[in-house]
């Protein structure tokens, strides 16, 4: 019989658990060990269509921690918040109001990028409350941890991931209010949001948002 007609039996892959087991974050360690941790989420369905958990950056202390929603493509790839268009224009309008991005922390409510196929594209989907849920654990940690002067909430989800509730942010915005034993809140629009503006508003939305960075800019220089 010639070689080629021997049955070879496909190498069977390893196969693989329908369902990880969830990972909880850990409630001691440094804020890498729980970065790590993160790293394996598998708390809600989200892990299997993303690339990789997008953890938050910057500083271990910073005094000012921005939210987000959730990491978008660009951040999916790159596995660090806020690289894509939305951060570039978060960039730009840090720097007006006077804060460096390097002395804050920013992060996410959710953790993991929710998508759809549109095409060739891969489409934002917005979280739900029982992504928001589960990514809680992690948001909560980096919050203990980081133990911020001011969190910016930039937009609804990360309003409702950090007040626990809905929270219209036309009504909130714009003003630093009390929040957890000793830190403060500002609530904002989310930079993405400005990115859908109409053309003959987006001007003005835009200094909006740079006006309400202002308030953290006072927050935001290094405390240690
Ligand atoms: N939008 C978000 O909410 N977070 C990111 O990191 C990027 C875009």
């Amino acid at each position: 019989m010639p070689a080629s007609s021997h049955h070879v039996p496909a190498k069977r892959a390893p196969r693989a658990p329908k369902q990880a087991p969830p990972r909880v974050a850990p409630d001691t360690g440094s804020l890498q060990d729980v970065r790590n941790a993160a790293h394996d989420c598998r708390a809600c369905p989200l892990w299997a269509n993303a690339t990789q958990t997008v953890f938050g950056d910057g500083p271990d202390h910073a005094p000012v921690m921005l939210v987000g929603e959730q990491p978008g493509d660009q951040e999916d790839r790159q596995g660090h918040p806020f690289v894509g268009p939305a951060g570039q224009l978060l960039d730009r309008a840090l720097a007006e109001a006077g804060i460096a991005r390097d002395d804050i922390y920013v992060t996410n409510a959710v953790k993991h990028f929710k998508w759809e196929p549109r095409g060739k594209r891969r489409l934002h989907k917005k979280p739900g409350d029982a992504e928001i849920a589960a990514c809680h654990q992690w948001l909560e940690r980096e919050l203990e941890l980081v133990a911020p002067l001011l969190v910016v909430a930039m937009g609804a989800t990360a309003a409702r991931a950090l007040l626990g509730k809905a929270t219209p942010v036309e009504a909130n915005r714009g003003r630093v209010m009390p929040y957890l034993a000793e830190m403060q809140l500002l609530v904002t629009v989310h930079p993405s949001y400005l990115l859908r503006v109409p053309d003959d508003a987006r001007a003005q939305a835009y200094a909006r948002f740079v006006q309400d960075l202002r308030l953290a800019a006072a927050f935001a220089k290094p405390k240690r």
